[in-house]
């Protein structure tokens, strides 16, 4: 496998692990202040996360690259208001398009189509991530505080985890 490939597949491996970390943070965060619907859905989150991360860790291995772990960075464990941490999982989101857009621009550089082809989920993804942290958002700015707020908490405990049906996907 190319080797700036494999050390970039392995950062991102690493940043998408991280963001798992950030939303089971912010799910905790949630629990917390007994907003058990925002809880959740930031759980469904990192779960989705987690998926992410190990179609990295899969197409590593399938290409005949090496995978190599390294230290997961702390995320923060308090924001200011549930707008607070959603527009930090935005802006979140918004970096790890940019990580996205990079690899697709070294997979071109690299001439290596199959990491290309790989990466081209991850930007249709990238799209919904930005749009549904966003909708969350707006949301929020719309209701405000007390009952507003409810409605939305009872509308993002909805939100289920569904296991792709090949484990590779997510
Ligand atoms: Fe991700
Ligand atoms: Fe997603």
């Amino acid at each position: 496998m190319n080797e700036k490939i494999q050390e970039a597949f392995n950062k991102q491996l690493n940043a998408e692990t991280y963001s798992a970390y950030l939303y089971l943070s912010m799910s905790a965060y949630f629990e917390a202040t007994s907003l058990r619907g925002f809880a959740n859905w930031m759980r469904v989150q990192a779960q989705e996360e987690l998926l992410h991360a190990m179609k990295f860790y899969t197409f590593l291995n399938e290409r005949g690259g090496r995978v190599v772990l390294t230290a997961i960075e702390s995320p923060p464990t308090e924001w200011q208001s549930p707008l607070d941490a959603f527009k930090n999982a935005y802006a979140h989101e918004q970096k790890v398009t940019a990580m996205i857009n990079g690899l697709v621009d070294l997979a071109i550089e690299e001439r290596d189509h199959a990491a290309n082809a790989f990466l081209q989920w991850f930007v249709t993804e990238q799209v919904e991530e930005e749009s549904s942290a966003d909708a969350v958002i707006q949301q929020l700015k719309l209701a405000g505080e007390g009952g507003g707020l409810f409605m939305i908490d009872r509308e993002l405990a909805a939100r289920v985890f569904t296991m792709p049906t090949t484990p590779a996907q997510g």
